[in-house]
């Protein structure tokens, strides 16, 4: 039986003593619910005062309903919104998504695969740039805990006597500044994953008290008095030989052993050659987009510049060579020109190089702009000359000494 129907149960025994006061919640224009009181009293007045009363607390309890489904809305809108930030990471860090075709790549994308679905902790080795940080975000969108934080902390970028207190996290009145709890990374990570990079800069003390972390499963905040459990899958990364660091003793050997249970090699780029231009398309497509601009290709010379550079900041700094070159590009192709000097100052000691003479990159440079000229004029000079702002009978003279074959051009469309 409802509380209404005990009511109205009541006030039919009781009809001569009882008065049933009924008022309704309103919202709006909605009604919500109803207010309603059995009254003893059989003066007017009193009843008078019981309904104000009754009125201001519909009121009140209109307005708490109205706050109540607005938070349910506003955690809902949200709840929504971090499924689709979500799902937007795991398509982003998808392995698919990852560019390379080399067989030193195949091999990292498999080591991901085979790695993901396990709790083993990884580290990822390689020079900077050369795309750690991705593949710890893959192993972690590609595992079950996808769905659980992943939380990062660069080990070199956080001062010595900050660290512990930013991994563990600290009690109350730890230290003089400790003036609330703090919770420290590794909690903030529970259930999900801990990418710890730079891990070969942290100091001997701190290194003690992760491989502590990894044997027992449980971390101690500063100050506390007991350990608490943490379910957390450790990802470490590092581009310093820790081999080398073994035996000057700056890295424990226990813990390296911990931490190198599954090890994952980056190459540099230069040793993956075929994929310096699957990667520069990639990021041209991307800024070209950006920037709002159209561009088709890469010219032949900057292709030749592109591949024989020995790019010591690895993937980086081809994403942000190319970012620059799709900024400046003024046509439809990118020319080697609006790629950064560092990559105009030929190696000759490069064996990729060895033809790539003055002489040889301005008539490359010359032919490249008289073939998109050609290409755009379907093989016709004197449009091909005015493309270029030059006239036609240096333009004939060119194709004559270059040897370019005009008859490709002709009747194809661009
Ligand atoms: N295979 C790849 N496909 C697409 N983008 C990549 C690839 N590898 C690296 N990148 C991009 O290159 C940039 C550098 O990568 P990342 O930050 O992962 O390198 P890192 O090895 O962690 O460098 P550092 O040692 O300096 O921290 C990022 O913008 C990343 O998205
Ligand atoms: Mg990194």
């Amino acid at each position: 039986m409802s509380w209404i129907q005990a009511a109205y149960k009541a006030f039919q025994q009781n009809s001569k003593k009882l008065s049933l006061i009924c008022l309704p919640i309103a919202m709006g224009e909605e009604k919500i619910g109803t207010l309603a009181v059995l009254c003893k009293s059989e003066c007017e007045q009193d009843r008078d005062g019981t309904r104000h009363l009754m009125s201001i607390i519909s009121i009140f309890v209109a307005q708490e309903i109205k706050l109540k489904r607005l938070l349910e809305s506003e955690k809902e809108a949200l709840r929504q919104e971090n499924t689709l930030l979500r799902d937007e990471l795991k398509s982003r860090y998808n392995i698919h998504n990852m560019i390379g075709n080399s067989n030193a790549m195949h091999q990292v994308y498999e080591s991901i695969t085979q790695v993901a679905n396990s709790n083993a902790t990884v580290l990822i080795r390689g020079e900077s740039g050369t795309g750690k940080e991705l593949v710890a975000h893959a192993i972690h969108y590609n595992s079950p805990r996808a769905n659980m934080p992943f939380i990062k902390i660069n080990c070199g970028a956080i001062p010595e006597s900050l660290i512990e207190s930013e991994l563990f996290g600290y009690e109350k009145g730890a230290f003089t500044d400790a003036q609330d709890v703090k919770i420290g990374k590794f909690e903030a990570a529970h259930g999900g994953t801990i990418f710890l990079d730079e891990v070969g800069e942290l100091s001997p003390a701190v290194q003690v008290k992760l491989l502590r972390v990894l044997q027992e499963k449980e971390i101690e905040r500063v100050g506390a008095l007991y350990p608490i459990k943490v379910n957390v899958r450790v990802v470490t990364a590092t581009n310093r030989d820790l081999e080398q660091e073994l035996t000057t003793k700056q890295f424990r050997e226990d813990l390296y052993y911990r931490l190198n249970v599954f090890p994952i090699f980056l190459p540099a780029l230069k040793e993956r050659h075929a994929d310096i231009l699957l990667l520069a398309e990639h990021f041209l497509d991307k800024y070209a987009k950006e920037n709002n601009k159209t561009i088709a290709r890469i010219s032949s010379l900057a292709i030749d510049l592109l591949s024989s550079y020995h790019w010591p900041g690895n993937v980086r700094e081809l994403e942000n060579c190319m970012e620059r070159a799709a900024l400046v590009c003024r046509t439809d192709t990118i020319q080697a020109t609006d790629l950064p000097p560092s990559l105009q100052r030929v190696d000759t000691t490069n064996t990729h190089n060895k033809d790539l003479s003055y002489q040889c990159m301005v008539e490359t440079f010359e032919r490249e702009l008289i073939i998109d000229a050609l290409k755009k004029s379907k093989g016709n000079k004197s449009k091909a000359a005015e493309y270029l702002n030059t006239t036609q009978r240096i333009i004939g003279y060119k194709i004559q000494t270059l040897g370019i074959a005009i008859s490709k051009f002709k009747n194809k469309s661009l």
